[in-house]
């Protein structure tokens, strides 16, 4: 492993914001931090820079303890949260910054700026100043001042708030091909989960300082661990039951296999439920009426009230022309791959 953060605890004043936080990253690999405000990812990502010490735990780079080691003596790279560009110096000198203070020799730091600008498309704005530039473009400049350094690892704390969704959406991809190109061992911090699946190998969902899962981007939506994490990534229905015998019942004869017992909450994506008219005779796991229907196109989303077990949602793919079914409609839902369905133990925690 590249990176190894193992058990790490950090405290601000009597809270502890970090609560055991273990994260290892092979090289060259990229990992999203993803949770809700507050819950520690920029602590994380400080302590793995050098600009925190944890109270407790250690952090490794290629197999060294350097807990202790300064952040510029860690040939890591960090992109802060509010970018910070120096507003006196033009962008050519912010860029170069870093390399300034190394007293690199100047023909050097113009062809590496040159390059780094090159890298985030600002081939053209070297002479400008920060507040010249739009947001997207200082968050670029951000960018090229980390690059510039060549950092073995790079941080990045919510690199694309300054931006637009278009662009956003852009720099999220040619991000992604950037670092996978350079080889950087990389980890972003956001709370947008499109951001974490589209940038990442591996998502990180945080809660409270608590690192809830690690996983790749489609096993953490197929097989959470948690209601908080399935809850998180996509939408999604609970259903509450109780497992007994090595099964657990939802409704119309239909039995998932468990090894569970006692109360649980089956996971059920949208579009792993179908909508079907009532027919006699005919049994479905759940009824009810609809009460919002989202016509699409491709697909079309149902709201359902299925009585004790809530508002469903169903994401129904459509067919061709197919008719859809009205707002006040009775109808049934039915499961297209039981077997998609994780079963989580215990009573609700979200
Ligand atoms: N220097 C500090 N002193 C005291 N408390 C701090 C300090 N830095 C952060 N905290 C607290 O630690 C907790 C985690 O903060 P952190 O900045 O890591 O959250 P975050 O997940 O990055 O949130 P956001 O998404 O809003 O940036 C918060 O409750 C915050 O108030
Ligand atoms: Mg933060």
């Amino acid at each position: 492993m590249h990176v190894v953060i193992s058990d790490v605890d950090k405290v601000f004043g009597g809270t502890r914001v970090l609560k055991g936080c273990t994260l290892g990253l092979e090289r060259g690999e990229v990992v999203s931090l993803l949770g809700p405000s507050g819950c520690g990812k920029t602590t994380l990502l400080r302590c793995l820079a050098g600009f925190l010490v944890p109270e407790r735990g250690e952090i490794r780079i290629d197999g060294t303890d350097v807990t202790l080691v300064p952040p510029n003596r860690r040939r890591v790279g960090l992109v802060f949260q509010s970018y910070a560009l120096f507003p006196h110096l033009s962008v050519f000198d912010n860029v170069a910054y870093g390399l300034t203070v190394r007293r690199c020799p100047r023909r050097e730091i113009a062809e590496r700026v040159r390059e780094a600008l090159a890298l985030v498309a600002l081939e053209g704005f070297a002479e400008r100043f920060p507040a010249q530039l739009s947001g997207g473009q200082q968050q670029r400049v951000a960018l090229a001042r980390a690059f510039i350094l060549e950092p073995e690892i790079l941080l990045l704390d919510e690199p694309f708030n300054a931006l637009d969704a278009k662009l956003r959406g852009t720099m999220q991809v040619e991000l992604r091909k950037l670092v996978k190109r350079l080889g950087m061992t990389s980890i972003f911090v956001t709370h947008d989960q499109t951001e974490a699946l589209t940038l990442s190998d591996r998502v990180a969902v945080m809660r409270d300082g608590i690192i809830q899962q690690l996983d790749h981007p489609l096993a953490l939506y197929d097989t959470p661990s948690s209601d908080y994490v399935a809850g998180f990534i996509g939408t999604t229905n609970f259903v509450r039951r109780e497992a007994r015998e090595g099964h657990v019942a939802l409704g119309g004869g239909l039995a998932l296999p468990t090894a569970v017992q006692g109360p649980v909450q089956v996971v059920l994506r949208p579009e792993n439920l179908r909508v079907r008219a009532v027919r006699e005779g005919a049994a479905a796991p759940f009824t009810g009426k609809v009460t919002f229907v989202r016509p699409l196109g491709a697909t079309v989303e149902y709201e359902i009230d299925a009585g004790a077990d809530g508002t469903l949602r169903v994401v129904d793919l459509r067919e061709a022309l197919a008719p859809t079914f009205a707002e006040g409609a009775d109808v049934a839902v039915v499961v297209r791959k039981p077997e998609a369905c994780a079963i989580l133990p215990g009573e609700p925690t979200r």
